[in-house]
């Protein structure tokens, strides 16, 4: 491994080692092949040097197989459509930074009618090529703060509002719920907040106090009351095995289960090892081997039938190295569905336990 001064990478290269800002947030992790843009924001950050792997070792985190990212990974980031909802996205994440940082300084009182602007016209913005969910995934080599990952969650919790069909009112405050669950992470430690390792048992305690911490902030603004309790519920779990109460059930404000959803979602498919090319089914996968219980059981159910249902008509890789298309989705096996292979033959996943959908293509 050799240490690159900045000024010396080249895109292409392979990062031996994690790159943390000096506040300690990672921005291009381990294993990553290095781009235009990553070296950009690494300037940003004024990075100094970076650990590179020598031409000659080959890498094996999923990350950095750019030449067996999914063609349909491919085929959104080249799209003009994704250019411009990155565009967008970048524009609407710094007003956001200015107008939330603006607020809990306390230089002006939160001004959700300007909050809801941007986020709205992101969601607009999308047309009906890309999943919404999928222009997401990609934007992943962006940032991990906790702005991105508040649009993120407003805009997942926006979706999960559609499918349930809720009226435009409530769709507008579940996306300020999503933009504002976090916002109690301003009163955490910056060393708690970016620390890359596991969390000591007291450090994930203070990490808790975020729930009422955001509530605290949010307490006597004149807004919706679901946003308060956003704030303060979106970790509770339906089960009762959250915090800060341990809230089960419908004693949890359906629009912090929602939120609480959305926000696994995101920190599930921001995990360095899901970066390229997400499969959707093994996001669900991980969902159901997890536990539903510990959601909202509607909520969950619209979202996670969702997310399968827009793959129908798409290619598909199974884990046998076979191609075809998903044909249909199975409603009680959402990660089963059928699959019509080029050679004409039908794979019926459910009966065909040995395989499942490894990739779209
Ligand atoms: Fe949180
Ligand atoms: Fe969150």
């Amino acid at each position: 491994m050799v240490q690159y001064p900045l000024s010396e990478l080249q895109p292409g290269m392979i990062v031996a080692s994690d790159v943390f800002t000096p506040q300690g947030q990672l921005i291009v992790s381990c294993g990553t092949y290095l781009s235009q843009q990553m070296i950009q924001h690494m300037r940003y950050y004024h990075i100094k040097t970076v650990t590179i792997l020598p031409n000659e070792v080959t890498p094996v985190s999923k990350d950095a197989r750019p030449h067996e990212e999914p063609s349909y990974a491919r085929r959104i980031r080249q799209s003009q459509e994704f250019t411009a909802f990155r565009e967008q996205y970048t524009q609407s994440a710094g007003i956001f930074q200015a107008q939330l940082q603006d607020f809990v300084r306390g230089n002006s009182p939160l001004d959700t009618q300007a909050l809801l602007e941007d986020t709205i016209t992101l969601f607009r913005h999308n047309q009906a090529t890309f999943s919404l969910l999928d222009m997401l995934h990609n934007m992943r080599d962006l940032d991990d703060s906790t702005y991105v990952h508040s649009i993120n969650v407003s805009v997942i919790a926006r979706l999960i509002g559609v499918w349930s069909e809720m009226g435009e009112e409530d769709l507008d405050t579940l996306t300020l719920c999503g933009l504002l669950h976090d916002i109690g992470k301003v009163k955490i430690p910056q060393e708690i907040i970016g620390k890359p390792d596991r969390l000591t048992a007291e450090e994930y305690a203070i990490m808790k106090q975020h729930t009422v911490f955001g509530y605290e902030l949010l307490a006597h603004e004149d807004i919706d009351v679901r946003i308060k309790n956003a704030a303060l519920m979106h970790h509770e779990r339906y089960d009762g095995t959250g915090y800060p109460f341990g809230l089960v059930g419908e004693r949890i404000d359906t629009f912090a289960s929602i939120i609480a959803i959305a926000d696994v979602y995101d920190a599930l498919t921001a995990d360095r090892c899901y970066r390229a090319g997400v499969c959707p089914f093994e996001v669900i996968a991980i969902f159901e081997s997890n536990g539903l219980h510990e959601y909202n059981p509607h909520f969950i159910l619209t979202f996670l039938e969702h997310i399968a249902g827009t793959y129908t008509g798409y290619g598909v890789r199974l884990s046998d190295g076979s191609t075809g298309k998903l044909v249909m989705i199975n409603q009680h096996r959402l990660t089963r569905p059928l699959i019509q292979l080029d050679n004409g033959d039908f794979v019926d996943l459910t009966k065909r336990l040995d395989l499942y959908v490894e990739e779209l293509i």
